[in-house]
């Protein structure tokens, strides 16, 4: 099983051994947050990456978007596009140390929960509901199936999903996405989460 730390990341980074990045911010993670630009909720984006999603949502005004990344220069990407992003909403941290605590509304969830090792999944779980106002939500894709290859990523069911989150959150939407981009249409399950 591989080491999936920081260097281990780095190193993907280093190596541009990025195939997880689809190069334009989510159109089912931009379609939900977009209506929500009257509430400027609170977002943050864990695992963010280049980040298309907190640059497009900061582009149409929302003001209250933070990502994280284990490795810094994931974010070159965002500092060349978005220069006058705010520098203290880019949160450079193990995601599971962010001293975050009911401060968000909502969290993103693009290819990030299939990066980590699926044996933190239920510490996902408990991370993400306890940065989450109450009320607050998770809306994102998660993939609909295994992968049959040694991740990451690592992919998962529908009903391992709801096992999963049922522990801590109301599940509002665990279906196919009919957004996805057409690569992953039909292997990604929209996720919508209520704390
Ligand atoms: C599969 S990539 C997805 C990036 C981006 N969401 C996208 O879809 O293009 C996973 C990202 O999560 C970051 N990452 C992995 N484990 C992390 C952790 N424990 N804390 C913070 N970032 C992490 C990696 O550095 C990488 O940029």
């Amino acid at each position: 099983m591989k080491k999936l730390n920081a260097k281990f990341w780095e190193r993907r980074w280093q190596e541009q051994q990025t195939g997880w990045d689809i190069g334009q911010a989510s159109p089912p993670l931009m379609q939900y947050a977009e209506r929500l630009l009257n509430q400027n909720p609170r977002i943050l984006i864990p695992g963010a990456g280049r980040a298309y999603e907190a640059i497009a949502l900061h582009q149409l005004g929302f003001t209250q978007v933070y990502v994280c990344d284990w490795v810094d220069s994931a974010f070159d990407h965002l500092r060349q596009t978005a220069p006058d992003f705010p520098k203290d909403h880019l949160l450079v941290s193990d995601f599971f140390d962010l001293p975050l605590s009911e401060e968000l509304d909502l969290i993103l969830e693009q290819t990030f929960f299939c990066a980590i090792d699926p044996s933190l999944r239920p510490r996902y779980v408990e991370k993400t509901h306890s940065m989450l106002k109450p009320g607050g939500r998770i809306a994102g894709v998660l993939f609909a199936r295994p992968f049959p290859f040694e991740g990451p990523p690592f992919g998962g069911t529908k009903t391992e999903y709801e096992t999963l989150f049922s522990s801590h959150f109301t599940i509002l939407n665990l279906d196919i996405s009919p957004d996805s981009i057409a690569p992953r249409l039909g292997n990604e399950l929209f996720v919508e989460l209520l704390k």
